[in-house]
Formats: structure tokens, sequence, C-alpha cells
């Protein structure tokens, strides 16, 4: 982790990407960016995208915004805000109902999915697609069964979501669960099937990501958008009380050390990558 951390650090001044051009009627580049984090870690997103999008010239931006209001859950206003901001689509998890303002919201918008395999009853859908120089990019959020409430299983409803796509060049697919092994098998399962499978919730970025043997991008977890400086997004002296006193405590976020984490996919051929690579940021204006 230091040292990938470091390799970030060392990256010199912003130049475009020569490989980021589209060149074939696939070619396309998705950059996700790993759970945002409260206040912090939207103001450390939207100061950061003017870079990624000089550096990467990413054809698809996605975010997974669970954490984004308060450090749980997400409110019409700050999805409206992502969305103009010109974040492509918005993915969940555990957090998606944590704000009773949002249930009518994820109805309605499209572009901002919850995992597919919640139960049918609750608000909001699992996919969507979106579109950009005539290539459709389609998006699943999942949950993970493990240590989290998801009413079905990731793995029988991922056939169905897939199904709902239909006909498009490129899927991603958010898979938000606490256990490794439940990211991993995903990983393999969707392996050629999906253009990338990417792992969230832990809030901690992982060192496996790579191109899987049949052409799908993976990584574990994309880590957080948000501060490096507490536990997992909460203040640190407040986690640390919790976990000695064994008593509630109240959580507030963290505001020190705040790092965007994500991860760039490209692509040449129609549900292919070529790579993923790993993005590890401290805030433009904290560095
Ligand atoms: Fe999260
Ligand atoms: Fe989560």
């Amino acid at each position: 982790m230091a040292e990938a951390q470091a390799a970030a650090e060392d990256r010199p001044a912003v130049s475009p990407d020569p490989q980021a051009r589209p060149a074939s009627p696939a070619a396309a580049s998705i950059l996700f960016v790993g759970d945002v984090v409260g206040g912090i870690g939207r103001r450390t997103l939207l100061e950061s995208l003017p870079v990624l999008r000089e550096r990467y010239t990413p054809t698809f931006v996605i975010v997974n915004g669970e954490n984004i209001a308060g450090g749980l859950g997400i409110t019409p206003k700050i999805a409206d805000e992502l969305l103009a901001a010109g974040i492509d689509a918005i993915t969940l998890g555990n957090h998606t109902y944590h704000r009773r303002e949002i249930y009518a919201y994820l109805d309605s918008q499209p572009r901002i999915v919850r995992p597919a395999n919640f139960l049918r009853s609750q608000p909001g859908h699992g996919t969507c697609v979106v579109e950009h120089d005539g290539l459709r990019l389609g998006i699943v959020s999942l949950s993970g069964n493990l240590y989290l409430r998801a009413g079905r299983s990731a793995f029988t409803e991922i056939e169905v979501a897939l199904a709902d796509l239909g006909a498009v060049e490129h899927i991603l697919v958010d898979m938000h669960a606490e256990a490794t092994s439940e990211k991993v098998a995903m990983g393999w399962h969707l392996d050629g099937r999906v253009t990338v499978v990417v792992g969230t919730h832990t809030h901690v970025p992982t060192a496996d990501a790579r191109v899987l043997e049949k052409g799908t991008a993976y990584i574990t977890d994309v880590g957080m958008t948000g501060p490096r400086g507490g536990v997992i997004g909460v203040k640190r002296d407040q986690a640390i009380k919790s976990l000695l006193t064994q008593m509630p405590v109240r959580f507030e976020t963290s505001e020190e050390d705040p790092w965007l984490m994500g991860v760039l996919i490209r692509c040449s051929q129609p549900m292919r990558a070529d790579s993923i690579e790993q993005i590890l940021m401290p805030r433009p204006t904290a560095a």
C-alpha cells in the first residue's frame, strides 16, 4: 500500500494520455470512482474530476455514492449535483435507503442504481444504460450476501440483470460486498461476459487489479474517495473510543487527508478490457 501511494504521489504533472483516444468502434475508457464519503469526499471528487478528465479523457465516469450524504446514503440534491458535473451514473450499496427522501428519486432517475439483488419491492432499480459517441455502457449494481442485507442471491440475479441490459458494447458490474471471496468469485463468474467487475464497500483499495483470462477487468476493492486519516471514513478517535468502550459513540466523517480512489479501464473490443489502472490520488487542493 505504501508503495502504491508513493507511486501516485510521484506521478508527474498532468499530461494527455495518447491511449485514451478511441481507435475502434468499441474503444472506450471507463473511470470508476470508489465510495465517496461525506462532503469532504464530494469536494475531493469534484476537484479531482478536471484533472482526471485531462489525464485520461474517459468516455464514461461512474461513481459509487452510497456514503456521500454525511457518510451514509445519498440525497436527490447531491445526486443531481453529481449528474450535473458530468458523472454518467451513480451506483449504491448497503446504505442506499439511509435517506428517506431518495426513495422516489431512485424510481424516477434512471442513472442511479441500487443493488439488483435487493427485493423487487424495494425502491429503485439495479441496472441502467448510458451512451456516449454511439457506445452503450450497461451498469449493474450488486450486493454481496455475506454480512450484508440483500434479499436475493447476487449470483442468480446477475443473470436477470444482464438480460435486462439488452444490446450494449460494454458492461460494468459494481459488486458491493464485505467478503473478498464473493467478489473474487463474481469476477471469475463473469469473466468474458462483461467488460469489468469492480468491488466496493470496504473503503480499502486492494492490490489485485488485473485483466482476467477471458478479458474482464477486475479489482476486489476500489477503495473510497474520502479521508484516509479516519477509520474507513469515520473520525479515528470516535472509532477507537467505540471499540475501546463497547458503548454507542456518535460517528462523524473525518476531514483528514482526503484522497480519490478509483480505477481506469481501457477497452478496444466489445465486452473486453485491455487494461485496468488503479488511481490513488490526494485531493488536488490539499496536495
Ligand atoms: Fe461504502
Ligand atoms: Fe457499503
